[in-house]
C-alpha cells in the first residue's frame, strides 16, 4: 500500500547501513519512490551506487552539489518527501537533529521538510544506553518525530544487548502505519484469528486447515488506519501483528474467555476465526493407547462465541465470516441472522483463491438488508480494507442496534 508513495530514505554512519539496502529493495517492491540522502560517513559503509541501483534514483550527499543536480538538493527532496525515514540513525544525527544543527545535507534537509520524521536508532548497546543519547530520542518525540527502538540482540560489535537496527520489515510495517489515513481513530477492533486446537490426549487434538492470514490481515490494516486493536489468535505459523494486544490460544473455550474478557474495551467485533465447533467429549490426561479395535471419539459442541458476544452487543459492530463449500449464499445468510452480525463476509473455499491458506480471498459482503455486494480475487490485505471500510460505514450510518 506504499504505491507512488514518496519517502527520503537518510542513511547515517553505522555498521547497519548495510541493512538500508535491503530496506530499499523492500520499499521498492512496495511500488514506493524512494530517494536516498548518504551522509559522508555512511558512504564510508556502503557506497552510493548501492542505493542508486536499488532505488533507481540518483543519490544526494552533498549539500553543495553542482547545477544541474538541483532536483536532489535539499530543499527539493524536502518537498519532495511525505516521509522521512532515518535508517540506520547513529547517535551523532540523533544528538544533530536534538540540537537542530544543519551541516551536512541531510540534517538541513531535515530542518526544511514538512513531512514526518521516522527515527530508527541502530548504534552499540552503551551508546544506547547512554543518557544523553535517551535524552535527545525523548525530545525528538516530544516534537512529534517518531522512533522506531532497536531490537535487542547480537550486535556488530560483539556486544549483546538493545542497539539492534529493527527488522526491515517492522521498519516498512511503521512506514505503512504513519502514511496511512487514520480513518478508524477511535475503535478498538476486536479480531479472532486462525483455527482452534481441541485436544483428547496430551499429544493429539482436532484442528482444521486455517491459516489465520485472513485475521491477521485485518488487525494489521485496523492498526495502520488508526484502530487500537486486539487480537485473539489460535496456534498459526504466523508472527504477532505489530504494535496490537496479541493474545495466543488454543481452544474455542479459551478462545470465548479470552474474548468475553475483553469485549467490554471493543467497539467491534471480527470473528475471522475458524472456532472448532466440536471438541472432544473427555481429554484423557495420558496418551491413548493404540490398540486392534477401533476408537470412538466423542465429540461436544463448544459455544458459539460470536453469538455470545452478539447478545452483549451495545452499540459493537459484530462482523464473521461464513466459510461454506455450497450454498454459499443461503448459509451465510441465515448465520448472520442467527448470531446477530451487523454484516457477514461469505466465501467459497472451492473456489481457486479464495479460503484458508491462499493469500488471496474472494468475498461476498452480506448485510442485515439482505444487500449483497460481490468482489473480485484479491489480496487478503486488500480484503482487510474492503471489510473495513465496510465496518466505518456502518459506523458513518449511525446505525446503531441495541442486543438482539
Ligand atoms: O457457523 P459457522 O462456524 O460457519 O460460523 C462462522 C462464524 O461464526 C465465524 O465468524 C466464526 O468465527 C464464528 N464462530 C464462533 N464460534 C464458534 C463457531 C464459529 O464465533 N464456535
Amino acid at each position: 500500500m506504499l504505491k507512488e508513495r514518496r519517502i527520503v530514505l537518510g542513511v547515517t554512519g553505522g555498521i547497519a547501513a548495510y541493512k538500508a539496502a535491503e530496506l530499499v529493495r523492500e520499499l521498492v517492491r512496495r511500488e514506493a519512490k524512494v530517494r536516498v540522502v548518504m551522509t559522508d560517513h555512511a558512504c564510508r559503509f556502503v557506497t552510493p551506487l548501492t542505493f542508486e541501483t536499488l532505488s533507481g534514483n540518483p543519490v544526494a550527499t552533498d549539500l553543495f552539489q553542482s547545477a544541474g543536480s538541483f532536483e536532489i538538493g535539499h530543499i527539493s527532496l524536502a518537498e519532495f518527501a511525505e516521509l522521512v525515514v532515518i535508517a540506520p540513525a547513529t547517535a551523532n544525527i540523533i544528538g544533530k537533529m536534538a540540537a537542530g544543527l544543519a551541516d551536512d545535507l541531510l540534517t538541513t534537509l531535515l530542518l526544511a521538510t514538512n513531512a514526518p520524521i521516522l527515527i530508527c536508532p541502530a548504534m552499540n548497546v552503551k551508546m544506547y544506553a547512554n543518557d544523553i543519547v535517551t535524552e535527545n530520542l525523548a525530545r525528538l518525540v516530544s516534537r512529534g518525530h517518531a522512533v522506531l527502538e532497536p531490537g535487542y540482540g547480537e550486535l556488530a560489535c560483539r556486544a549483546e544487548g538493545q542497539g539492534r537496527l529493527a527488522e526491515v520489515a517492522e521498519i516498512a510495517e511503521e512506514i505503512e502505519t504513519i502514511l496511512a489515513p487514520k480513518d478508524l481513530r477511535g475503535e478498538h477492533i476486536l479480531v479472532t484469528a486462525g483455527p482452534t486446537q481441541e485436544p483428547f490426549d496430551p499429544v493429539r487434538y482436532i484442528t482444521n486447515y486455517s491459516s489465520g492470514k485472513m485475521g491477521y490481515a485485518l488487525a494489521v490494516v485496523a492498526r495502520r488506519r488508526g484502530a487500537a486493536v486486539t487480537i485473539v489468535s489460535g496456534p498459526t505459523e504466523l508472527p504477532a501483528p505489530q504494535g496490537v494486544v496479541f493474545v495466543p490460544v488454543k481452544t474455542a473455550l479459551e478462545m470465548r474467555d479470552a474474548v468475553m474478557a475483553r469485549l467490554e474495551e471493543a467497539t467491534v467485533v471480527i470473528k475471522a476465526a475458524a472456532v472448532a465447533d466440536y471438541r472432544p467429549a473427555a481429554c484423557e490426561r495420558t496418551k491413548i493407547k493404540k490398540k486392534d479395535a477401533a476408537l470412538t471419539v466423542s465429540l461436544k459442541r463448544n459455544p458459539d462465541i460470536i453469538s455470545e458476544a452478539a447478545r452483549r452487543k451495545g452499540n459493537r459492530i459484530v462482523v464473521g465470516f461464513s466459510m461454506e463449500s455450497d450454498n454459499v449464499l443461503e448459509n451465510a445468510r441465515a448465520k448472520l441472522m442467527n448470531k446477530g452480525m451487523d454484516f457477514i463476509v461469505a466465501n467459497d473455499v472451492t473456489e481457486p483463491g479464495a479460503g484458508f491458506r491462499a493469500d488471496t480471498n474472494i468475498i461476498r459482503i452480506i448485510d442485515r438488508e439482505g444487500a449483497v455486494e460481490t468482489f473480485p480475487l484479491m489480496d487478503k490485505m486488500d480484503v482487510a480494507g474492503v471489510i473495513l471500510d465496510r465496518v466505518k460505514k456502518v459506523r458513518d450510518g449511525g446505525r446503531i442496534r441495541d442486543g438482539l
